[in-house]
């Protein structure tokens, strides 16, 4: 079984999809990148596309609902290293759906498949795409919308077996997935709640050809060997994780500043202490003195600060604070 890190807007950004490719990953999305901004802007978004050697197979994740953006884009993204290109059909943020674009496109099967037609014309990367199985329970639109990417010559498609009304809990549907993976000419990646040997078996049993893993990848990003080996495998160590995030970062924050010599990257200080705050309460939580530490966790500003707290687990020394 294939073992793919899932998109995550703040999340998947380089350093972390290199955690998960030595964690055992076998490919991983960038977070979602606006099609729009590609298209019109340069900037921000633009650094969403740099990748760190060491990692790979990648494919970058737009969002959009206009032809014309997604097919600058798709121009923009082509010859930057990608595997391949996906298309955004199921995020239900409102940032995201308010221009039309991510789960509002699971109410129009035809606007994917146009969607997927022009990003294929503007690039010679395979054209992916990422959806649920339709707006809520009593519209299930997954096999419009299958039919439709296979028509406009996708080469694959994931589905987070929800709907866009249950957000990201509730049941996960796998006999809707096994269904649509009876259906489906094309490679089908199940999604949805996969954190266990026994739920990747669960997923494995829809007849999927990959699994993706979204949250049960923040915490442990070796969560993919874990799962492919199946059994019991230690507990991640947690501050060794966070010192080896912390590099990534810091060689990362380096590359941005070697490439785009013209803008204002933050100084390694705020440029670290922002990347690590989402993912420090992880690296340390359930550890002894954790609940404790939880002041200190959060206001969190500099690099020596977190190296501070990462050797104090080191030496035992979390337990008086
Ligand atoms: C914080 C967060 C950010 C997300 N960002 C994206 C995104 O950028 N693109 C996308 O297609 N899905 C995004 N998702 C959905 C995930 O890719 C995935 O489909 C969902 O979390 C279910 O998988 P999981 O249960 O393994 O986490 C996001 C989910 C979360 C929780």
């Amino acid at each position: 079984m294939k073992y793919v890190l899932a998109p995550l807007a703040d999340y998947t950004d380089a350093p972390f999809r290199l955690m998960c490719f030595e964690g055992g990953a076998d490919m991983a999305y960038t977070e979602m990148v606006s099609a729009a901004a590609l298209a019109h802007a340069h900037g921000p978004s633009e650094r969403l596309l740099v990748m760190m050697p060491g990692e790979g197979p990648v494919g970058c994740q737009i969002f959009g609902s206009s032809e014309s953006d997604v097919a600058a884009a798709a121009r923009k993204v082509s010859g930057r290293g990608f595997s391949e290109l996906n298309l955004n059909a199921g995020c239900p943020m409102k940032t995201v759906t308010r221009s039309g674009a991510g789960a509002k496109l699971l109410d129009d099967p035809a606007k994917i498949g146009r969607l997927l037609k022009a990003m294929k014309e503007n690039t010679d990367l395979p054209v992916t795409l990422k959806t649920r199985l339709g707006p809520h329970p009593a519209r299930t639109t997954v096999y419009d919308i299958l039919g439709e990417a296979e028509r406009a010559g996708a080469s694959g498609i994931s589905i987070h077996a929800r709907y866009a009304s249950q957000l990201h809990g509730g049941e996960v549907h796998l006999d809707e997935l096994a269904r649509v993976v009876e259906t489906a000419r094309i490679p089908v990646t199940g999604n949805g709640s996969v954190r266990t040997p026994r739920e990747a078996s669960g997923m494995s049993a829809t007849g999927v050809s990959a699994i993706m893993i979204g949250r049960g990848a923040l915490a442990d990003p070796s969560i993919f060997r874990r799962l492919r080996e199946g059994g019991d495998v230690a507990a991640p160590d947690g501050p060794s994780l966070c010192a080896k995030h912390l590099g990534y970062i810091l060689k990362f924050r380096e590359m941005l500043a070697a490439r785009h010599p013209g803008e204002r990257i933050p100084s390694p200080d705020a440029f670290a202490s922002v990347k690590m705050h989402r993912h420090l309460f992880r690296y340390f939580g359930g550890l002894p003195g954790a609940a404790a530490m939880r002041a200190r966790l959060n206001s969190v500003r500099t690099v020596a600060e977190i190296y501070d707290i990462i050797t104090s687990y080191a030496n035992g020394r979390h337990t008086q604070a």
